[in-house]
């Protein structure tokens, strides 16, 4: 018996923690699955967790404009755009050069307008489409020494929630999920692993636990999320100057350079 496939999905930074977990809960529902992320034989490495018919594998770095726009040429516009990729950047206010700020910024931000406003005219004409944007808690609350991620990640929220009201009209849907701490790779790759014996362990949540709670609120229609109810609770007290105090105790981050 044959599978039936229903929808397309593009994700991006598929290769390891909340994108591999999205990828695989798409999966399960036969989604046929385009998978990016920036180095391919990290993403093979999964490849056997996927029907290959299905699925393609695709390497870019999306810190690059270029590449980014390729990718439209290279994936027909899709059902479901899931942007996830991005990496955590630490360091003092002022320490990074130029360069590095800007990568990170198009990364987490420009690039992702890029590669959405590259499938808008399909979507609109189609009126169809559902969009997921990972962006992080640190959009709504102070993260010192790593102001640069966080405001590239405040960006990307403002962008998305502006869309989520605009783009109603033409049937495609926006959904940004801001995850506090998940479990996955990304703080050791940062050099943020003391984070994992000082953070608390019931302020982690799972990868497969922050998909199920944006996938439910991307169907809903919602235009962000939380995942993890311990951040929901806190959601309405992170402006406060003692909510502010108690989450700089805990997530305090050390300079290595
Ligand atoms: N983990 C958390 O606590 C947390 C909290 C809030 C928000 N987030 C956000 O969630 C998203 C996923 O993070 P994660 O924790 O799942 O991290 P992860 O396991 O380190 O995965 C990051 C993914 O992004 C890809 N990527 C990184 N740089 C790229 C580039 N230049 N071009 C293309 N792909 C690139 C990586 O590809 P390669 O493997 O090929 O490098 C990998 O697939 C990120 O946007 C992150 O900021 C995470």
């Amino acid at each position: 018996m044959t599978t039936k496939i229903q929808k397309t999905a593009l994700i991006t930074g598929a290769s390891s923690g909340i994108g591999l977990a999205y990828a695989l809960e798409l999966a399960n529902k036969n989604f046929r699955l385009s998978l990016l992320s920036l180095d391919k034989t990290r993403l093979l490495d999964q490849q056997h967790l996927f029907d290959k018919e299905h699925t393609q594998f695709l390497s870019k770095d999306l810190r690059n404009p270029n590449a980014v726009l390729e990718i439209s040429k290279e994936v027909p516009a899709p059902d479901l755009i899931v942007a996830n990729a991005g990496v955590t950047l630490h360091g003092r206010a002022g320490s990074f050069d130029i360069d590095k700020k800007a990568d990170l910024y198009y990364l987490l931000c420009g690039g992702v307008i890029d590669l959405i406003e590259s499938y808008l005219p399909e979507m609109r004409e189609r009126r169809s489409g559902r969009i997921v944007i990972v962006s992080s808690i640190g959009a709504l609350t102070p993260m010192p020494k790593s102001s640069i991620y966080s405001s590239a990640k405040a960006g990307i929220f403002a962008y998305g929630r502006s869309i989520h009201e605009e783009l109603k009209k033409d049937n495609i849907d926006v959904t940004v999920s801001l995850p506090g701490y998940v479990r996955t790779g990304a703080h050791k790759r940062a050099g943020l692993d003391h984070l994992e014996r000082q953070i608390p362990s019931w302020m982690w949540i799972t990868a497969e636990q922050a998909v199920r709670e944006t996938e439910r609120a991307s169907l809903a229609k919602k235009a962000s999320i939380i995942p993890g109810r311990v951040y929901r609770f806190a959601r309405p007290f992170l402006g406060l100057n003692i909510a502010t105090r108690l989450w700089g105790a805990l997530n305090r981050r050390r300079i290595t350079n």
